[in-house]
Formats: C-alpha cells, structure tokens, sequence
C-alpha cells in the first residue's frame, strides 16, 4: 500500500530526510533525480541513518560505521569498533513512487 510521505521539493532542499510511515521511521534520499528509501533505524543497534553520511548509493551510520546499499539494504561494511567487525543485518528498503511532485512509499 501506497502512503504518502513529503513533497518531492523537501528532498530537493535538504537531499535526504527522515519521515515516520506507519509507525516507521524510514530514511529517504534523492539522488540523480531517484528517491530512496531504506529503514532509518541501523541494524546493528538502531542509529538512526538519516544522521549518517550518503555517498553514491549508500549510507554509512555515524555510530559505528555499518554501511548498507540504499537500493537493496545489503551490507556493504559492517559496524566495527577499531578493526573488530560485528554482526550486521541487511536493512529493509522500501519502493518509491513520484506522483504530482509528491513521493509516496510503499509499505
Ligand atoms: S548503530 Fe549503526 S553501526 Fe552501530
């Protein structure tokens, strides 16, 4: 089911945002023009990656360094503390769609 969460200019303005869906707080990022949208809490031990550092297609939480893949959730480095690595899950990630200048996720 489609729900609606921002105006596509708000992504424009400040390029990625955190909105609550349902219950859910869920990360989006505009990048060459697609809308990502990915859980917001980490996998590791809930950081929230709206606050974390957007690259290319990815978003590394600023706790602990996990990465994930903002179009599939996959991990693409787990969190570590010095060189010791732990356990991280894929994240979720969530469809978008653009209508009327209005982005919508699916849930
Ligand atoms: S909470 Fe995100 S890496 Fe630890």
């Amino acid at each position: 089911m489609l729900h609606y969460a921002l105006e596509y200019n708000d992504l424009v303005n400040e390029f990625k945002k955190k909105v609550v869906i349902e219950g859910t707080p869920i990360m989006l990022a505009l990048l060459a023009d697609k809308v990502y949208a990915i859980q917001d809490k980490c996998t590791h031990l809930g950081g929230s990656l709206s606050k974390g550092v957007v690259e290319n297609t990815e978003v590394k939480c600023r706790l602990h360094g996990a990465k994930f893949d903002l179009k599939t959730g996959n991990v693409v480095d787990k969190a570590h503390i010095g060189f010791i690595k732990m356990p991280t899950k894929k994240a979720k990630t969530f469809r978008t769609e653009i209508v009327d200048g209005k982005v919508f996720i699916e849930i």
